[in-house]
């Protein structure tokens, strides 16, 4: 039913543009799989190499095993959904759904029962005589889902599907997306430049870079295991500093920050033979107290501004040295010492929370 799909150094340039540079991914069959970048890095031209719509400059295609790099898009097991919806609006609901069916000489009968079963599957059951302007925009969307749905692609290419959706509506669109892919057990592949929505719906997040894969793993992995400066600021927030080598020490390697703070990192994570290297530490790991703390790591300073979301208190704390940190600390009752700009807090660090990244 769903298939795999391979991109084998694949290239795309427009003229001198290089759109795509040389990139080699492999997605499991049944997987949702995101494609994570920021605007113009080439995730809808990876897309569309995928679909036929675009042809590699150089590299290979595959999809279930098969080469289909030289296919026309109508004969790849591949469909697509497009951020514009691009619904027929003269046509019904039932009938923009039908129409690939249609277009492929499906029977009426077998077209028909196949029509209200996608339409029952994206919940739109007893609207397929409307007309697109009669809908609100996430059923536009569901209708767009059921037309790609309908004609059981193997995988199925999603390129900001959501994007036109308030945030409320995506977020809801966003597990209903996700639970139809499991309940299915199609291969998705899903474009955003939502790292939240990413995180939210993937198995597995490809981070896309000026069209090269800069990361490529589980949002697990991605977020508490950036491997670049660029994957960890675009996915999430990261204090980013220069460490330079101070010594080994037992498990650990010693580093100093700029500003002169010293802390200490697991010493598997540190390159060996290396002078500087530069560091993560994602704001939340900081634990921020009036009390001392304790952690392989712990330090003072001053809290020189705070931030009040709710549910989070956004801090930027300077150390004595001068070394500037971004921390969040949750709000877990309102008994509790509440951290004001001013104040003084003690900080405490995991090794394990430092993360070498690639520049
Ligand atoms: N047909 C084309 N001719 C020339 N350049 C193109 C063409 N299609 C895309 N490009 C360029 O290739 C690069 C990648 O474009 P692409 O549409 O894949 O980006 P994207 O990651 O989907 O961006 P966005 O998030 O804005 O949709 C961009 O610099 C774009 O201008
Ligand atoms: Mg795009």
């Amino acid at each position: 039913m769903s298939a795999g799909v391979e991109l084998c150094n694949v290239t795309k340039r427009f003229g001198a543009m290089t759109a795509v540079d040389n990139v080699s991914l492999r997605i499991e069959p049944g997987e949702f799989l995101t494609l994570l970048g920021p605007s113009g890095c080439g995730k809808t031209t990876m897309l569309r190499m995928i679909a036929g719509f675009d042809v590699p400059t150089s590299g290979a295609i595959r999809v279930g095993g098969e080469d289909v790099t030289a296919l026309p898009p109508y004969r790849r097991p591949v469909n697509q959904v497009f951020q514009s919806y691009a619904l027929f609006p003269h046509l019904s609901v039932a009938e923009n759904v039908g129409f690939g069916l249609r277009m492929q000489g499906v029977a009426k009968g077998e077209a028909a029962e196949r029509i209200a079963q996608a339409i029952e599957l994206v919940s739109l059951a007893g609207l397929g005589e409307r007309r697109p302007h009669q809908l609100s925009g996430g059923q536009k969307q569901r209708v767009a889902l059921a037309r790609a749905l309908v004609c059981r692609p193997k995988v199925l290419l999603l390129d900001e599907p959501l994007s036109a959706l308030d945030a409320k509506l995506r977020h809801a669109m966003q597990l209903e997306l996700k639970q139809l892919q499991r309940r299915l057990g199609m291969t998705f592949v899903f474009v955003t430049h939502d790292q939240e929505e990413a995180l939210t719906m993937s198995d597995r997040i490809a981070i896309v870079n000026r069209g090269r894969i800069e990361q490529f793993g589980s949002a697990h992995e991605i977020y508490h295991r950036p491997a670049t400066a660029f994957a960890a600021d675009f996915v999430g927030q990261a204090n980013l500093l220069e460490a330079e080598f101070v010594r080994r020490e037992n498990g650990t390697v010693r580093v100093k920050l700029s500003g002169g703070l010293e802390l200490v990192l697991s010493a598997a994570t540190w390159p060996d033979d290396t002078a500087k290297a530069l560091i993560s530490i994602r704001p939340e790991k900081i634990h921020v107290s009036k009390q001392p703390v304790q952690a392989e790591n712990v330090f003072a300073a001053r809290v020189e501004e705070e931030v009040f979301k709710g549910a989070l208190d956004h801090l930027i704390l300077v150390t004595p040295g001068g070394a500037r940190l971004n921390a969040v600390a949750a709000n877990e009752s309102a008994l509790l010492e509440a951290i004001h700009a001013g104040d003084q807090v003690f900080c405490g660090l995991h090794a394990s929370d430092l993360v070498v990244v690639r520049a």
